[in-house]
């Protein structure tokens, strides 16, 4: 099977909305990553997607839904996936301020989940993680369906997650049916993941686009982070917080001290390394300036030091340097910044460095 690429025209989202009426896989777009989507409420789907990625069961998938006309919190109700009844009125005020401020967008909620929701899905946790994308095409595929879509990045289990078409055509094409081509995703990682409590706490399991910081301006609540609380009934608080995560095949380095305290002893070991070996660089600004190097490949994610660009660049930068036979080894730059998107590259940087 190789898969068949479609377009965003009606025909071809009436295509895949057919596809996944009928229990088959659908990747598609989404303004974070490329998702592959199954209908949530049908367990074979389910089931065959985590065979595609060859995904452990304990890996909860996120189910994705239709933008709301009115309150979320009924919506949430009527898509028949989370129990808003077992929310305090707190939690359901903070649920209806995050759905007003960011959704459609890139946030999860980790949400009390009925029981009707496949265990397959929430891997048997009480809860079901619940996506509402911006993508335009995604919006179009979930109305037609009018089922929500369970959908994990379109990627191998423990791989690079997809920005294109194309990447989850060399990750998935021999495995599934249908890739929607949107073009490139917006941001390049994937949603900020936000456990709400049935008390009404929020804890931040994944970093991403949507920070703490304005998660606390939209509800005027604190957000904890995973670190802090590792409870909830969940033996892992998110499985996706795995140390090694969005890993490239070649090993991964962090720049320790940063390139921008590097000693002139530091350089001459960086000279000396690269007398040997063939080395990636992924920047997050061209300052400071690293020497140019025939054993040594300089990718630029922001010239700028902008992490909204870098984050854009992100996956197909690491993604072009794993595929790059000469290469040995990746280098990354940390971002500079600890804060919002910056914080969230830092958070997939380390992951990918962990062997
Ligand atoms: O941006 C995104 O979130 C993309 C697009 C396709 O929507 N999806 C995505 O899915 O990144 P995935 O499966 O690669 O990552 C979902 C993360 C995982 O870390 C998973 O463990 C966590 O969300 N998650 C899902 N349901 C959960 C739950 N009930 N409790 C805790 N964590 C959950
Ligand atoms: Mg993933």
């Amino acid at each position: 099977m190789r898969a068949r690429i479609l377009s965003s025209s009606d025909s071809d989202v009436a295509i895949a909305a057919n596809a996944l009426r009928q229990g088959q896989l659908v990747a598609m777009p989404t303004e974070t990553v490329y998702g592959l989507a199954g209908d949530a409420f049908n367990e074979q789907a389910v089931a065959a997607i985590f065979a595609a990625k060859e995904r452990p069961t304990f890996d909860p998938l996120i189910c994705h839904i239709p933008r709301a006309s009115g309150s979320w919190i009924s919506h949430l109700q009527q898509q028949r996936l989370v129990a808003t009844e077992l929310l305090s009125a707190a939690a359901r005020q903070a649920v209806e301020q995050l759905g007003a401020t960011f959704w459609p967008g890139p946030l999860t909620l980790v949400l009390p989940r009925q029981a009707n929701v496949p265990d397959l899905v929430t891997s048997g946790l009480p809860t079901v993680g619940v996506r509402c994308p911006r993508h335009e095409v995604a919006q179009r595929l979930l109305s037609e369906v009018s089922a929500p879509l369970a959908a994990p990045s379109a990627n191998r289990f423990g791989r690079i997650s997809p920005t294109a078409a194309s990447h989850v055509m060399a990750e998935l094409g021999d495995r599934i049916p249908f890739i929607m081509d949107g073009g490139d995703c917006d941001i390049g990682i994937e949603s900020t993941v936000l456990l709400v409590e049935p008390h009404g706490n929020l804890v931040l399991l994944r970093p991403g686009a949507i920070t703490a910081a304005q998660i606390e301006q939209a509800t005027g609540l604190p957000v904890k982070s995973s670190a802090v609380t590792a409870s909830f009934e969940t033996p892992v608080p998110a499985p996706g917080m795995l140390a090694s995560h969005y890993a490239p095949r070649k090993p991964l380095h962090l720049f320790q001290p940063p390139l921008s305290m590097w000693s002139d002893r530091d350089k001459l070991a960086w000279q000396s390394h690269l007398a040997t070996t063939h080395v990636g660089v992924l920047r997050m600004s061209a300052t400071p300036m690293l020497p140019e190097h025939p054993r040594q490949r300089q990718v630029f994610l922001s010239r700028s030091g902008d992490a909204a660009e870098a984050a854009r660049s992100l996956f197909a930068a690491m993604r072009a340097l794993d595929d790059d036979p000469v290469i040995e080894e990746i280098w990354a730059e940390l971002h500079p910044d600890t804060q919002g998107l910056a914080f969230a590259i830092n958070d997939r940087l380390t992951k990918a460095s962990h062997p």
